[in-house]
C-alpha cells in the first residue's frame, strides 16, 4: 500500500514556518466541522460549475452529492469549489472568449488550494475544454466527469433536440413557412431537461473525444443527464479519484499524440463538430503535442462517419447511449485507433473497450461495412485565402457546392451582416458565396457566427444553402456549406482582410483548396479591413493581445507548454 497523500496539510501557505502553516490551516478547516479523523484522509476536489445562467448544469449539485458519495465510501474527504461557469448562450460577446479565463481559474484553484486528486464536472461547450486545459496545466490527478445530454421533446409527433432542430424551425420560420404561435411552441420544446445540447454538437462531440482520450471512466460520455446511471457514473468518478490521489495519475501523462490523434479519428467518425478542431488543438498545445491539419486531411479520406446522428444525421444523443456510446463506437473503430494509449483508470484504451457483440444496433452505431458516408466529417483547406487553414465539415454540407468558383459578396464584420443580410437591395444570388470578416479572436472572440443566414430575399425563393466564408465558428449543430476558422483573421492581418465584393473565389475540397482569384499585386494595392475587440483593461484586453489563431488553438500564448 503507497503512503497516502498529503490531504489538508498538502501545498501549505507560505508563513516561513511550515508547522505553523499546518497548525493554522488545520485549524480553520475545524471550524467547518470537520472532524480530525476526516481532515486526516485523501482530499479530493470537485470543481462546482452550476449557476444561475447554466441551464446545461442544472445537474451538477446533485452530481456532486453523488461524487462525494463515491469518494467518502473510499475512504477520501470530497471537498468541492466553485469555478467560472459558462452557459452557451447567456454569454456576450461569446462563451469562447472565456474558455481560457476558465481554464486559468482552474488550473490555478487546483494549484493552489489542498486536494490530493480533482473531480472536474462540466459539460456545456467550452467546459469540458476548460477543464482539460486547467487540470492538464496543474498537473495535478483529475478525472473529468460530463454533465450528459439532454433528453428529446416533441412537435406534431416530431422530436426536438437542441439545436438543430432550433435552427432547422427558425429556418423555415424566416421562410414564412411556420406561423408565430407555432414557432412559440416549438421554442418551449427543444430544450427540456438539464443537460447539454442534444445533438452531435460541440458539447457532445467533446464529451466524446474526452472519454476516448481516456479522461473520463469508460462508458460514461453518452449517458443522459438525467438517467440514474448518470449519478453511479458520479459515484463511481469519486472512487475512481481515490485511486488517482494515491496512484499520482495526472492528465498530463495521460494525453499524449497517441490520444490525441485517436481523438481526431473519432472527431471524423461521429461527424463532430468543428469547434472540436480548436479545443483538441489548445488541449494539445498546453502538453507540446499538435493536432496536425495536414494529417487530418490525410486520414480525413480513409475514416468513415459511422454516427447516424444530428445535425449530419437523423438520431439523438440518447439513440447513441442506448446504442453502446463511445464503447460501441471504438469496438467498430479500432482498427483505425492505437488502443495502446493509456487512459486515467490506469488501463489502456483497448483493456477497456466492452465484449464485441455487448451491443446490437446497427442504425445509430454503423459497421464499418455500412457507414453513413465513407470519408471523414472534416476537412481542412489551404489556399492564398487560408494560407494557415480553414475548416468545412462537408458531412454537414451540400457536395454540390464543393468544386465551384463563385463570385463573392463580403461582410465587415457582425453588425454591418445584421444590417444588410436581410435588405431588400442587397446584391446577391444563390451561386454567390458570403464572405464574414472581422469575426475571428482577435477582432471579437470568434463567436459562432460563421452560419451566415441565407438572406431573406433567396431564402423566401426556396434556397436552402450558399457557400459561405468566414474566419468566424459556428455552432456544432449547424448544417450548411460553410468554411470556417479561415486563418490568419483578417484582424490579424490576413488575406482575408482585402477580399472585395465582386472578387471570385475558387473552392475544391477535393483538392483542399481555398483560394481567391485576385493578382497579388492588386491584393496588395488594397486597404486592408482589419477590425481588432476594442479594450484597453482587463480581460478584453489581455485575450486580445494575446490569443493565437485558430490553427493554435485559440489559446493564450503564455499558457501554451513552451511557456509554461
Ligand atoms: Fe450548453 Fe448547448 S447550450 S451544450
Ligand atoms: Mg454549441
Amino acid at each position: 500500500m503507497p503512503a497516502p497523500p498529503p490531504g489538508i496539510a498538502d501545498g501549505l501557505t507560505n508563513y516561513g514556518d511550515p508547522r505553523f502553516a499546518a497548525y493554522l490551516r488545520r485549524s480553520f478547516a475545524l471550524s467547518m466541522g470537520y472532524s480530525r479523523r476526516m481532515l486526516s484522509k485523501p482530499i479530493i476536489g470537485i470543481t462546482w460549475t452550476a449557476s444561475g445562467f447554466n441551464n446545461c448544469h442544472r445537474g451538477v449539485p446533485e452530481l456532486i452529492e453523488a461524487v462525494k458519495r463515491g469518494v467518502l465510501a473510499a475512504g477520501g474527504l470530497p471537498l468541492d469549489f466553485p469555478v467560472t461557469s459558462l452557459g452557451e448562450v447567456f454569454l456576450n460577446p461569446t462563451s469562447m472568449m472565456f474558455r481560457n479565463l476558465m481554464a486559468m481559474d482552474v488550473e490555478e484553484m487546483i494549484r493552489a488550494q489542498p486536494m490530493d486528486a480533482v473531480v472536474l464536472i462540466g459539460g456545456c461547450d467550452k467546459t469540458l475544454p476548460a477543464l482539460v486545459m486547467g487540470a492538464a496545466s496543474a498537473g495535478k490527478p483529475a478525472i473529468l466527469l460530463a454533465t450528459g445530454p439532454m433528453m428529446t421533446g416533441r412537435y406534431q409527433g416530431e422530436r426536438l433536440g437542441a439545436c438543430t432542430d432550433c435552427r432547422r424551425f427558425w429556418g423555415r420560420y424566416r421562410a414564412g413557412e411556420l406561423s408565430d404561435e407555432a414557432i412559440d411552441t416549438v421554442e418551449g420544446r427543444l430544450a427540456t431537461t438539464a443537460g447539454t445540447c442534444a445533438v452531435m454538437g460541440t458539447a457532445s462531440t467533446m464529451a466524446i473525444l474526452c472519454e476516448t482520450m481516456g479522461l473520463m471512466l469508460p462508458g460514461t460520455a453518452a449517458i443522459p443527464a438525467v438517467h440514474a446511471d448518470r449519478l453511479r457514473a458520479a459515484e463511481a468518478s469519486g472512487t475512481a479519484a481515490m485511486e488517482l490521489a494515491f496512484s499520482g495519475r495526472t492528465l498530463d501523462t495521460v494525453i499524449t499524440q497517441a490520444s490525441v490523434d485517436n481523438a481526431v479519428r473519432v472527431l471524423l467518425a461521429i461527424g463532430g463538430s468543428t469547434n472540436a478542431v480548436i479545443h483538441l488543438a489548445a488541449i494539445a498545445g498546453r502538453l507540446g503535442l499538435k493536432v496536425d491539419l495536414k494529417a487530418l486531411n490525410r486520414v480525413s479520406d480513409a475514416t468513415p462517419v459511422l454516427v447516424d446522428l444530428k445535425p449530419t444525421g437523423q438520431g439523438y444523443m440518447e439513440d447513441f447511449f442506448n446504442a453502446g456510446g463511445v464503447g460501441a463506437l471504438l469496438r467498430r473503430l479500432e482498427a483505425h485507433l492505437d488502443l495502446g494509449a493509456l487512459t486515467i483508470t490506469g488501463e489502456t484504451l483497448g483493456e477497456q473497450l466492452p465484449p464485441a457483440g455487448e451491443w446490437i444496433d446497427g442504425e445509430i452505431v454503423r459497421p464499418l461495412d455500412k457507414p453513413i458516408r465513407a470519408d471523414g466529417g472534416l476537412v481542412a483547406l489551404y489556399g492564398n485565402l487560408a494560407p494557415n487553414g480553414a475548416i468545412l465539415k462537408r458531412a454537414a454540407a451540400d457536395a454540390s457546392l464543393f468544386e465551384k468558383t463563385a463570385r463573392v459578396v463580403v461582410f465587415e464584420g457582425l453588425r454591418d451582416l445584421a444590417e444588410r443580410i436581410d435588405s431588400p437591395d442587397l446584391d446577391v444570388e444563390p451561386e454567390d458565396a458570403l464572405v464574414l470578416r472581422n469575426a475571428g479572436p482577435r477582432a471579437c472572440g470568434m463567436p459562432e457566427a460563421g452560419y451566415i443566414p441565407i438572406p431573406t430575399k433567396l431564402a423566401r425563393r426556396g434556397v436552402k444553402d450558399m457557400l459561405r466564408l468566414s474566419d468566424a465558428r459556428m455552432s456544432g449543430t449547424a448544417y450548411g456549406t460553410i468554411v470556417l476558422h479561415i486563418s490568419p483573421e483578417a484582424a490579424a492581418g490576413g488575406p482575408l482582410a482585402r477580399i472585395e465584393t465582386g472578387d471570385r473565389i475558387r473552392i475544391s475540397v477535393a483538392e483542399r483548396r481555398l483560394d481567391l482569384l485576385v493578382e497579388d499585386a492588386v491584393l496588395q494595392a488594397r486597404e486592408a479591413k482589419m477590425q481588432a475587440m476594442a479594450g484597453e483593461r482587463g480581460w478584453a484586453k489581455l485575450y486580445r493581445d494575446h490569443v493565437l489563431q485558430a490553427e493554435e488553438g485559440c489559446d493564450l500564448d503564455f499558457l501554451r507548454s513552451a511557456a509554461g
